[in-house]
This record gives C-alpha cells, structure tokens and sequence, in this order.
C-alpha cells in the first residue's frame, strides 16, 4: 500500500463513541472561556445572534464537509487532499492546518495550565465568600515560573493521552465525563439566573441591539465559531478518518454542532449574569474575564462554607478535561500526518510536536502580565496569546473552511460527497440545502468576510 494507507487503522469503539469524541474535541475552553469572553467584547445578544446563524449556515456544513473527507479517505488532512486532488496544491490546506494546530495548542495549553492551578486553588480552599478573585488570577498567570510550569504541566498531559493513541487514549477519557460537565454546567446556570441583579445581565445577553454591529463583529463571531466547533483545520478531517464506515454522518455531524453550540450558550448563561449581579465590570476583558468571573459564582456556591471547595474544584477538573479533549485533539491532526505519511512512531510524533508547541507557548505564557512587553506587543496592541489567537484560532481558520467548502463543493463535488453520506446513512436529509450552503453561501460568506478584513487591517 502506499504512504498513508488506511490499513490497520484505529477506529472508533461506535457511533456514540465518535460523537462524544468529537464533541470532546468541539467543547472546550473555546466554550467556556472563548465565547463569553468574544460576546462580551462584542455586544452580548447581537454577538449571540450573529454567532447562532453563523453556526447554522456556515459551521454546520463545513462540519459535514471534513467529516466527509476525513471518513472517505480515511487518511490525515495532508494525505486526504493528496488522494482526493492528486499532482494538486490542495494539500496545503491540510499543511496549514497541521501547522495551526501545533500554533493552536501552544496558547491552548497556557489557558488549560491556568485551570489546573485553580483546581489546586479550589481543592486548598481558596474560593471563600468575597476572595479576591483578580489577585488569585495574578498570582497564577502573571508570575513567570507558575505560568510556565502549568503550561509544560498541561501539554506533558496531552502527549501522553494522544501517545495512548485512538481507542484507548482519547476514546475512554471523554466518554463518561462530558455528560457530568453539561450537568454541572446547567446546575451553575440555573445558580447565575436566579443571582439577585442577574437581570442586567440577561438582558446584555439576550435582548440584541444591533445597532453596534459591524464587520468586526461578524468576523469575530464566524472566527469563534470555527474555534468552537473544531473546524477550518483538519481535526474534524481526522476525527472522520477514524469514523466506521457504518457510522451515521449526517445525524453525527448535527450532534457535534448542537452540543458544542449549547454549552457555549450555557456558558454565557453562567458568565454574564454574574458577572453583572457581582459587580464585575464589562471592561474585564480579555482572556481574563472568565477566569476571575467564575470563581467568584463558584466561591458563594452553597452549601456555605463548602460550596466553593465543592463546586470549585469539581468545576474546575471537568474544565480541564474538556480542554484536554481539545488539545489532544489539536496534536492529533499533526500526529496523525506525521504516522501516516512520515511512518514516524505515534510516540515520537506526540513529543516532538508537544514540544514544538510547549517552547512556542512561552511567551504566551509570559504574556498576561510576567513580562510587560508581551502584555502588549509593541506596534500590534494585543498581548501575545490574543495575537496567535487573532491570527491562527480564528484568521486561520476561516482561511481553511473557505477552502474546504471551495474543494467539496467545486472539486470533489458534492455528489461524490454525497455518496459518502449515503453509503453509510441511507438517505442523505437535508441534502439539497447542505448542497446550497457548501457550494455558494459558505465561499461567498467567508470571502467577503477575508476581504474585509484585509481591507480594514491594512
Ligand atoms: N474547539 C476547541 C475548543 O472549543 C478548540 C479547538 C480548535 C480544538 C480547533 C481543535 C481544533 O476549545
């Protein structure tokens, strides 16, 4: 066989498995920190409702789209556009998205490193009644050697969930545990909604005034919703190569996409309404937001005094492991080219890559306040981490799904695409639209959004 052959390949223990597994990958901290901290930057409600469509018309389809190719070819995203467009440049797409993976999951990691600390914080009970929760955020991100060391924590810990490798690694962490984090979730949102003085907060939330919308904002909500679901750079595309060929697409594409797009909605349920009914003011922005926002709810959880060690700390670990599920799956994509097409050992792969991300992440570590520079990148006006999270966890990525709905839609062509799906679901629901939207709204949509923004950044 040649390089990249899908013989002897890890699958996927059934249906369910892959959708938790991939639903793993899609629900992370793009969810719960991500989302509220980009909807709150931009206008609460008309964000939400911005974000809400782009998930439907957009995400939804390039969703189906990589799983497509990623089950047809059961190869990597580099190897999958080699098969399907053979002698063409089309494998570059898949090179980009290897590359922002790696790029990806060297400021994942850092933000994960912040939420192992505040399990830490938690479990030693930190999280008491009116903690200073700004202080306890400093105190983990802003000195050099706790921010770096968490994020060295975190990326060793993800290395050596994906050495484990498809079944026995990713599959059995997210199979029992993202249903306990979506009850905690709901608990802590039906906690937020009935805070004395939530209601300003559901209001910024979930009354739109979209007289503040412009392209900025569309961008922003396009951008975060392919972080959110995973899309633009090949991991969906992975994640489908590893799908049986009995699987459903269709139905497990539309699970992935709701439950991603709920916990995210779940997510502002809980942040904004605390963050008004305690007083925190809107300009905490940033990628700090949610960290001192939601210790603050978890801290004056009942049962007092125990409340915050309780919900505090079982918070904070289904944190972390949503966000390992995520950036196991953002190694994955990287890890998998490198075995199928370098034949490189799973085991090699995972730490040469792991390391490339850690040594990379440093000085997205360094950024929230451990050194003053980083903190605001001279010229650009964003700290480090939001910069690579500006140009490759939403740029990037926007770049990758234009392409890819370029490619089903206009190369392969939606019937062989089609074929897949109904190879394995019978009939294809929903095809005519799914047609529609992958050959004409996805490519028009997001071009028009990169030309703007390359209109307005230059
Ligand atoms: N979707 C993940 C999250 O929301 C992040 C991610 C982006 C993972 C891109 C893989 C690929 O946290």
């Amino acid at each position: 066989m040649d390089a990249g052959s899908p013989q002897n390949r890890d699958t996927w223990g059934s249906k369910t498995a892959f959708i938790l597994a991939a639903a793993g990958s899609a629900i992370g901290l793009g969810n719960i920190w991500g989302f509220p901290t980009q909807a709150g930057m931009n206008g609460g409600a008309a964000f939400l409702v911005i974000y809400l469509i782009a998930v439907a018309l957009i995400g939804a389809p390039v969703m189906l789209a990589e799983l497509m190719i990623g089950r047809h070819t059961m190869r990597n995203p580099i190897g999958a556009f080699k098969m399907l467009a053979p002698g063409r440049s089309w494998w570059l797409i898949g090179a980009m998205g290897v590359f922002a993976g790696v790029i990806i999951l060297s400021f994942y990691s850092v933000l994960a490193g912040w939420t192992m600390a505040y399990i830490v914080k938690a479990a030693t009970g930190a999280f008491t009644v009116g903690v200073d929760t700004e202080a306890m955020f400093a105190d983990i991100s802003a000195r050099p050697l706790s921010a770096i060391s968490w994020h060295l924590a975190f990326i060793v810990l993800t290395i050596f969930v994906v050495v484990g490798g498809v079944r026995d690694g990713i599959e059995r962490w997210t199979k029992v545990l993202m249903p306990v984090l979506l009850v905690l979730l709901l608990l802590l949102a039906v906690r937020a909604v009935t805070l004395p003085g939530a209601r300003t907060g559901l209001e910024f939330y979930l009354k739109p005034d979209f007289s503040a919308v412009n392209f900025r904002v569309v961008l922003a909500a396009v951008g975060q919703a392919f972080f959110s679901l995973s899309l633009g750079m090949g991991a969906m595309i992975t994640y489908g190569s590893y799908l049986s060929k009995k699987d459903e697409l269709v139905t497990s594409a539309a699970w992935v996409t709701g439950l991603d797009t709920f916990i995210a909605f779940l997510a502002g349920l809980i942040i904004f309404p605390t963050m008004f009914a305690t007083g925190f003011d809107a300009s905490v922005q940033g990628p700090s937001m949610v960290f001192v926002v939601l210790p603050s709810l978890l801290a004056a959880m009942p049962p007092q005094p125990y409340g915050g060690l309780i919900f505090g700390t079982g918070f904070f670990i289904l944190l972390g492991i949503a966000a390992l599920t995520s950036s196991i799956s953002l190694l994955e994509v990287g890890v998998t080219w490198a075995v199928d097409e370098k034949k490189w050992p799973r085991k090699k792969a995972a730490i040469l890559l792991g390391s490339i991300a850690f040594l990379v992440g440093i000085p997205s570590a360094l950024a929230n306040g451990a050194v003053d520079w980083l903190t605001n990148v001279p010229g650009v006006g964003m700290d480090f981490l939001t910069l690579l999270f500006t140009i490759f966890g939403s740029f990037a990525l926007i770049v990758g799904a234009c392409f890819i709905s370029l490619f089903v839609g206009w190369k392969w062509g939606v019937t062989a695409a089609g074929d897949e799906a109904r190879a394995s679901d019978g009939r294809f629901r929903l095809e005519g639209i799914w047609r529609v939207l992958i050959r004409f709204v996805c490519p028009t949509a997001l071009l028009i959004i990169l030309i703007q923004t390359l209109l307005q950044t230059f």
